[in-house]
């Protein structure tokens, strides 16, 4: 199955966290890294993490110096009950991969079917020689559901085999270090309430000590031979001891069944949890990995994007594709957090990379996640509301930069709070997903008022200046390296955007008279305020510099001295960890694009000369620290008809994490940049725009690739659409006729 696994084929004890991380398994629910059973705590660097998205520990920030509207507390994911544990005694002799002689060793992610396989052949001190097979699986259709397969094989003896499996309520966080993307203030978060034995299930409950959310864990086993059961139940651990005769070529088959309930998705977790177990051992592991595999279809079905001509981005986008299935929540508690469900790095938390670079392939490929995503947004907007009332805005929303549930928990206002654009972000996405669904009742239901509410915080922060412009002052764009600025190009664009989209949200709710009054009566909203935001819409300020002919990041930018990159050592990157942010904020050097991302989001603000002006401007002085930065450059090379430019970039962004290219992936993925690589192919290579509500293309195949192929779902259809080297294909798989744009050509797609 070529481009559907991902192999390793060597047991790579250095970069152990980082296999952790790239073989993890999660549903958007449940996550585990692949830590393997043996538990190598003490012996090499692991951080042996099972989390629930959304599932976090509270505490209050520390600051030497607390200022008013300080984020209050911090939120972070945190490392749950471990059930990973599973460990094998022959006559006395532990299978361990650092004893004895690996024959042969192989461990293999089947994007395909969902599954980690590990296959192993061992020769103990002793020489016996062992056979041992495991598969994992974290279940898609039963989201508490992790299941170990383990199987092992004596190959040239008879003896005794024991295998001891665990179940761990002594767990904890890693803690802070030197880097700020990582770690929390204290490792341990969650104390042991419950640890019992029922009928040879084990059972522990872990419980918060201030966020007030517990967890259960249950784990039972099945064993193909007669065995010997002895189980040792200690204050925070239960370890099952399974005893028995093993002979000579036949094999022992053993799984492990653990089943996740927190207290925030279920009402009675500890009754629903063994309920669940009962069901799944009453239905078999074959019914669950069959389950996955059926549903992983469907989703391939919509979601694969064919490559053809080049293996190594096909096999980085279907990975990429996929972890961005295994992070996204799918319920309304939670969303996709930067590293999603596979490590520590930034806490769990969600950003604007979901609104910004992950929707679109959820908008475009399966709306019902796109929506589920949208309506985290909307059942967050209290907390939005209550952020902007402490900011000083009388009226309106905020939502915060950094967030699991919805409260701001940015400790670095700067490059935190400050991104005000976090609200047009979101609305952007709003505005998308009806261009894309003509979902109207969304709109009404929901949409309008996270329209309203956004904008009229970023009314209240803007003001019409001497000239009569409206111009936003202090604030923050993507770029986090340049901080607090007046008129950001990127910010005031896309709040431009959104003022002029409460006209349309407008007319939308309009059409329904009844929703439209509950609104007003809810928010108080009427024409005078849209008519308002019309204006600072007609009038808004963009900073543009006629003697260069670009747009400035912001108004102070351009008087700003440019980086000394040339003296600037290799190793001083990612910047962020060698200079403190006064000394960057003083530079033109940009962490990420800004300007350049606005034009990708806002082309028709400008002309494509500036844009290419911009995009040869910012492109000497941005560093791409931030893994959110290449792909922007890459769909705007596209763009811009820089062919090889643009393959770079995207090969550099599409193997971000199978590479380790910013030498961080043991923390965690990056699922922007997962989303970033869909947006490469779809609006970069593809060249792919909704324009006055229709679709354009403007393709542009690397020499590099033969074939490109995927479909998207767009206005109640269904597309498939091929570029290769004789040019672009639309095809109508379902829904009616439909116009497009090639290169701005009409065409009827029938
Ligand atoms: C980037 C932000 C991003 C965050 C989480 C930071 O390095 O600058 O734009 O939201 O990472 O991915």
């Amino acid at each position: 199955m070529l481009n559907w696994c991902i192999v390793k084929e060597n047991f790579d004890k250095e970069n152990f966290m980082l296999n952790e991380t790239l073989f993890h398994l999660a549903n958007g629910y449940l996550g585990v890294r692949d830590s393997f059973e043996e538990d190598f705590r003490g012996k090499l660097k692991s951080v042996r993490g099972t989390y629930i998205n959304g599932f976090y520990e509270t505490e209050d920030i520390q600051y030497g110096e607390k200022l008013y509207g300080y984020a209050e507390y911090s939120q972070s994911i945190l490392n749950i009950t471990d059930v990973q544990t599973i460990l094998l005694n022959i006559d006395g002799e532990r299978f361990s991969l650092l004893e004895g002689n690996i024959k042969s060793f192989k461990n293999e992610l089947n994007v395909k079917e969902g599954y980690v396989k590990r296959e192993i052949l061992w020769e103990s001190n002793s020489g016996k020689v062992l056979k041992i097979d495991i598969k994992r699986m974290v279940s898609f259709t039963r989201k508490e559901l992790f299941i170990i397969e383990y199987n092992v094989t004596p190959l040239n003896f008879n003896g005794e085999i024991e295998i001891i499996s665990i179940i761990d309520g002594d767990v904890s966080n890693i803690t802070a270090s030197d880097d700020p993307r990582i770690g929390t203030a204290n490792a341990k978060h969650l104390d042991v309430i419950r640890c019992e034995v029922k009928e040879n299930i084990g059972i522990i409950e872990n419980k918060t000590r201030n966020s007030n959310m517990s967890v259960i864990t249950s784990c039972t086993h099945d064993l193909n031979k007669e065995n010997r059961l002895n189980i040792d139940k200690k204050e925070d651990k239960i370890i099952f001891k399974f005893s028995l005769e093993a002979k000579e070529n036949e094999k022992i088959e053993f799984v492990k069944y653990s089943i996740f309930t927190d207290s925030v998705r279920y009402e009675n977790n500890y009754i629903e949890n063994l309920e669940i177990l009962k069901e799944v051992v009453e239905n078999g592991k074959a019914f669950y990995f069959d389950a996955q595999k059926v549903y992983l279809n469907e989703f391939w079905k919509s979601s694969d994007i064919i490559i053809d001509g080049d293996e190594k981005l096909q096999e980085g986008l279907r990975y990429n594709l996929y972890q961005l299935l295994q992070s996204v929540g799918k319920d309304m508690y939670t969303n996709i957090a930067a590293k999603g469900i596979s490590g520590e790095g930034y806490e769990g938390h969600y950003f604007w990379d979901t609104d910004i670079y992950i929707l679109p392939f959820f908008m475009f490929t399966n709306s019902f996640l796109a929506k589920n995503l949208l309506m985290y947004r909307y059942n967050t907007l209290d907390r939005a509301r209550n952020r902007a009332k402490m900011m000083g805005h009388l009226k309106g929303a905020l939502y915060p930069w950094r967030t699991i549930n919805g409260d701001e928990c940015s400790a670095f206002f700067p490059a935190g709070t400050a991104q005000y654009h976090i609200n047009t972000d979101i609305a952007y996405s709003f505005i998308q997903y009806y261009l894309i669904t003509e979902d109207k009742e969304f709109m009404q239901n929901y949409g309008a008022e996270v329209l309203f509410e956004t904008a009229r915080v970023m009314f209240d922060i803007g003001h019409f200046n001497r000239e009569g412009k409206f111009v936003i002052n202090d604030v923050t764009g993507p770029d986090e390296y340049t901080c607090i600025v007046n008129n950001n190009y990127y910010t005031n664009v896309m709040t431009k955007y959104l003022f002029e989209n409460t006209k349309l949200a407008w007319e939308i709710l309009n059409e329904n008279k009844e929703k439209l009054q509950e609104l007003i009566s809810k928010i108080g909203i009427d024409e005078e305020e849209i008519k308002a935001f019309e204006k600072a819409k007609e009038n808004m300020y963009l900073p543009f510099d006629e003697k260069l002919k670009i747009h400035p990041q912001d108004d102070s930018f351009l008087n700003k001295k440019v980086w000394d990159f040339k003296n600037t050592p290799k190793e001083n990157y990612p910047l962020l960890l060698h200079y403190h942010p006064l000394t960057l904020y003083r530079y033109q050097v940009c962490k990420q694009a800004d300007t350049v991302l606005a034009h990708f989001l806002r082309e028709e603000e400008t002309t494509i000369d500036i844009i290419k002006n911009d995009f040869e401007y910012y492109e000497k002085i941005t560093t791409h620290d931030s893994s959110l930065s290449t792909c922007i450059f890459s769909i705007m090379a596209s763009r811009l008809g820089l062919k090889e430019k643009s393959y770079d970039y995207f090969i550099n962004n599409a193997r971000l994490d199978l590479d380790d290219l910013h030498h961080n992936t043991k923390n965690g993925i990056h699922t922007a940049a997962m989303g970033g690589s869909w947006m490469g192919v779809v609006f970069g290579f593809v060249g792919m725009r909704i324009k006055n509500g229709e679709l354009h293309f403007n393709p542009l195949l690397p020499d590099k690739i033969n074939k490109i192929k995927f479909k998207i779902n767009f206005k109640h259809r269904e597309l498939e659409i091929t570029l290769d080297k004789e040019g672009l294909d639309i095809k109508l798989i379902s829904g009616n006729s439909l116009d497009v744009y090639i290169n701005n050509n009409k065409k009827t797609v029938e």
